[in-house]
């Protein structure tokens, strides 16, 4: 049976008749996910976060749903570096990066980005998905061959398909296959993107192994480690220091949004491509620039990171306790190695009954399905903070167990 999300994608002639048959279904069987998907927060992300529900009830819901893994948002440094910036910058950018959008705390930040990528420059981008978009489209063109896993983020399909390059699809974590499509590939033109750590699953790509094909057949790789950087690897500085390949990389692409929980993007790599990403990246050329507070708050965020070491290692910490207990009580949660912990249900009918019941107990989770992931594969994904107490995981692992019992997720 088809997803709501696919039936209504597909339906009628006119362009208005899906919405139509979206807000029919929505008004007489709306599916389990929809009320966690109009849950609303009636304040910052915090382990336990205060929300109004869908029937506009208040309630305190233990917060597995959110990507701000070290949930800095209320660090006092943070918010001291947020307010201290609006006292000189005002509220708002108001102009994109080369018209009068760039500060010097937006240099500041591209410096300092690119000190922690290794590489010559960085460009900053309003969003994290728009930066893909702009990244991938204005690098490649028609006639260039873009290498993309199967599971990667959609904004690096959407840019991928914007650019007018062919998007050679290979299997999700299969060097093998993506070798294959390499040596068959005549254009000059090679460009392979990978997630670093894979949004839905929490697994890692095998940096090592991309990097080896890409030196082999002459291609430049980008790794998006959106939920990598300031996450996952020894120092925080994602999935290619966990392979060790950190200067190998061609292109790094990072985001603000996930760990540092804050809003915008940035790539990170040889100064003459960075340069070029500036004026051919539209994302950013027609796009007004990151206001200077969040500049400011994501500067301090980062150096954080580096001066108190107890925020990595305690989300290190958090994520192997909920990982094991759940694996101990028999879910499988996909070889996740990040803060990012799937449980496969690959059923929507019992992910959304789960989804809700765990809603109704307090409990507030994410699910992956179409159109993000195929529906058989669908899965609960639950998402690991630095500042939840180790008591409130093994509580959740408690909650989720019993609870998957009674929907025949585990047996
Ligand atoms: C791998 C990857 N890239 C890009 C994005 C988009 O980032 P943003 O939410 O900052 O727009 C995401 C978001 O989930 C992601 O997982």
């Amino acid at each position: 049976m088809k997803s709501l999300f696919e039936r209504c994608y597909q339906y009628g002639t006119k362009l208005a008749d899906k919405t139509e048959l979206l807000a029919r279904e929505l008004a007489s069987a709306p599916p389990g996910y929809y009320g966690g998907l109009h849950m609303t927060l009636l304040e910052g992300v915090r382990p336990v976060t205060k929300v109004r529900t869908p029937s506009g009830e208040v309630r305190d819901m233990l917060m597995l749903g959110s990507n701000s893994f070290l949930n800095l948002n209320f660090h006092p440094r943070v918010i001291d570096a947020e307010r201290r910036a609006a006292e000189r910058f005002g509220s708002g950018a108001g102009s994109p990066p080369l018209y009068a959008g760039q500060t010097v705390l937006h240099e500041e930040l591209e410096e300092t980005l690119a000190a922690f990528c290794g590489t010559e420059a960085a460009v900053l981008f309003p969003a994290g998905y728009s930066g893909n978009v702009g990244v991938l489209s204005g690098l490649c063109r028609p006639g260039d061959v873009i290498f993309c896993d199967s599971s990667n983020h959609a904004s690096l399909f959407d840019g991928a398909r914007l650019s007018g390059a062919e998007v050679a699809t290979y299997l999700h974590l299969s060097p093998a296959h993506l070798e294959r499509q390499l040596k068959n590939c005549a254009a000059e033109g090679r460009l392979i993107v990978t997630d670093g750590v894979f949004s839905m699953e929490g697994s890692l790509a095998p940096v090592d192994e991309l990097v080896r094909l890409k030196e082999r057949y002459g291609a430049m790789l980008m790794v998006d480690d959106a939920h990598g950087f300031w996450a996952v690897g020894r120092d925080g500085l994602g999935t290619a220091e966990v392979f060790g390949v950190r200067g190998r990389v061609d292109l790094h692409y990072g985001t603000f949004s996930k760990a540092l929980g804050s809003v915008g993007g940035f790539a990170a790599g040889r100064k003459q491509e960075i340069d070029y990403l500036r004026y051919y990246a539209r994302s950013t050329f027609f796009s007004s620039a990151i206001p200077a507070t969040t500049v400011a708050a994501v500067l301090e965020s980062i150096r954080i990171v580096a001066e108190e070491p107890e925020h990595l290692a305690n989300l290190r910490r958090n994520r192997g306790l909920f990982q094991s207990a759940l694996e101990e009580r028999g879910f499988d949660t996909l070889n996740s190695r990040s803060a990012i912990i799937p449980l496969l249900v690959g059923d929507e009918a019992k992910l959304s009954g789960l989804q809700m019941a765990l809603f109704e107990h307090g409990i507030f989770t994410n699910i992956g399905t179409t159109p993000a992931v195929n529906a058989r594969k669908c899965r609960l994904r639950l998402n690991v903070m630095a500042t939840h107490r180790p008591e409130q995981l093994v509580h959740a692992a408690e909650v989720i167990e019993k609870l998957g019992k009674q929907y025949g997720v585990i047996s």
